[in-house]
């Protein structure tokens, strides 16, 4: 099966914005990498960025036809958006979100996310090997599932 891999607002800077903070890959080196672990697991994926709210929401409506799970870095949306709850509340596969930074060591307003009302999993603070941790784990999921 396809995962989507999103990504939300900013994260197209990766590698040059704050790279004390998230580190010094690009996220291109990031859709390598999650793509090389999802073929490890005989999967594909769709590795997508926007920093537009009703992109991202669109975009997960796509996957309830196209996706066998969800990865997503809302970014800044995780602490907002009760938009991007309800879409993947009418996605029904397995959902993992993950933050490159660990948010809870981080300003308050980070230490809330409505995504993770939804979310089956949640990694945060292990850079961006955590996309990769997640990929492993919607693997587990979906094979525990058939
Ligand atoms: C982030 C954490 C968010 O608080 C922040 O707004 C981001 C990135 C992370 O990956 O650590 O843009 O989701």
């Amino acid at each position: 099966g396809t995962i989507f891999v999103l990504n939300g607002p900013n994260l197209n800077l990766l590698g040059k914005r704050q790279p004390g903070i998230y580190g010094s890959e690009t996220l291109a080196d990031v859709e390598v990498a999650t793509a090389r672990q999802a073929e490890s697991h005989g999967m594909s994926t769709r590795f997508l960025q926007s920093n537009a709210e009703h992109q991202l929401i669109d975009w997960i409506h796509e996957a309830r036809d196209q996706a066998a799970g969800i990865v997503i870095n809302p970014a800044a949306y995780t602490h907002t958006s009760v938009a991007i709850l309800d879409a993947l509340n009418a996605f029904d596969g397995p959902v993992i979100e993950v933050h490159i930074s660990n948010v809870h060591k981080r300003e308050e307003f980070r230490h809330h996310s409505f995504v993770s009302l939804r979310a089956d999993g949640v990694i945060a603070g292990c850079g961006t090997q955590g996309y990769l941790l997640a990929i492993d784990r919607l693997a587990k999921l979906l094979a525990d599932a058939n």
